[in-house]
């Protein structure tokens, strides 16, 4: 059976693609940047952050590049002011959400969140800062998960279950009392199914997991292992 070709638009450039990829896979192997930030390559998509939205012709309503799939004919748009200013209120509310107080922060310099925000001219936020408080679990001997970095993208509990297999990461409660946490929600020291290996920590694009020892700015992830470590997986069945 042969694949079928999908003839489309992006940003007026006509572009082709298997029926089955995405809007963002299209958008990507032709060099044209979409902002990303619950999306990683390598693991499911779950379209939860809404950065990926893009304006499709025709459609009243914008749509989530992550996980729509390319139609014949599609005209897509994916820089328009009405898209910057939602991406901009969406940055915006994820950082009024927790305290992210990036001057004190481990990934500091090195955090997908802060880059957005940098990208998009967020200097300062409109919507008041919640300041919940926060717990910060340091009871594992090698990582620290601190809730108050936490955007709730959960590529940590996509990572743990479908590279490692270990399951070890889940969400708790609903909306804005969502929480990350370890097995049946115990501090995540006493975890038995937690391999230590370190990968949740790595594709964490804030500084929610981290590595104990790191000061402010010290913690770089090494995201680039991730596609070695798919195609490992891959390969074992
Ligand atoms: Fe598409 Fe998060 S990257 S919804």
């Amino acid at each position: 059976m042969t694949a079928q070709i999908i003839t489309l638009t992006i940003n007026g450039l006509q572009v082709s693609g298997l029926a089955s990829e995405t809007i963002l896979q299209v958008a990507r192997e032709n060099n044209l940047p979409i902002p990303t930030l619950c999306f990683l390559e390598g693991l499911s998509t779950q379209g939860s952050c809404r950065l990926c939205m893009v304006e499709v012709a025709g459609s009243p309503k914008p749509q989530p590049a992550c996980v729509t799939l390319i139609q014949e004919g599609m005209e897509i748009s994916t820089h328009t002011e009405q898209l910057l200013h939602y991406r901009r209120k969406i940055i915006e509310l994820l950082f009024s959400e927790r305290n992210h107080v990036c001057a004190v922060c481990v990934s500091n310099g090195h955090c997908e969140l802060q880059d957005l925000a940098r990208e998009h001219g967020v200097d300062h936020i409109d919507f008041p800062y919640r300041y919940p408080a926060m717990t910060v679990d340091a009871s594992h001997s090698r990582f620290v998960l601190d809730h108050n970095r936490c955007i709730l993208c959960t590529r940590c509990v996509r990572v743990c279950g479908e590279i490692e297999g270990a399951h070890t990461w889940d969400v708790k409660n609903r909306g804005i009392r969502s929480l990350i946490v370890a097995d049946f929600d115990t501090p995540w020291g006493s975890s038995t199914t937690c391999t230590g290996c370190g990968k949740c920590v790595h594709v964490c694009p804030t500084g929610a997991l981290s590595e104990k020892g790191k000061s402010v700015a010290e913690m770089l992830k090494k995201r680039p292992s991730l596609p070695y470590l798919v195609a490992n997986r891959t390969l074992e069945h």
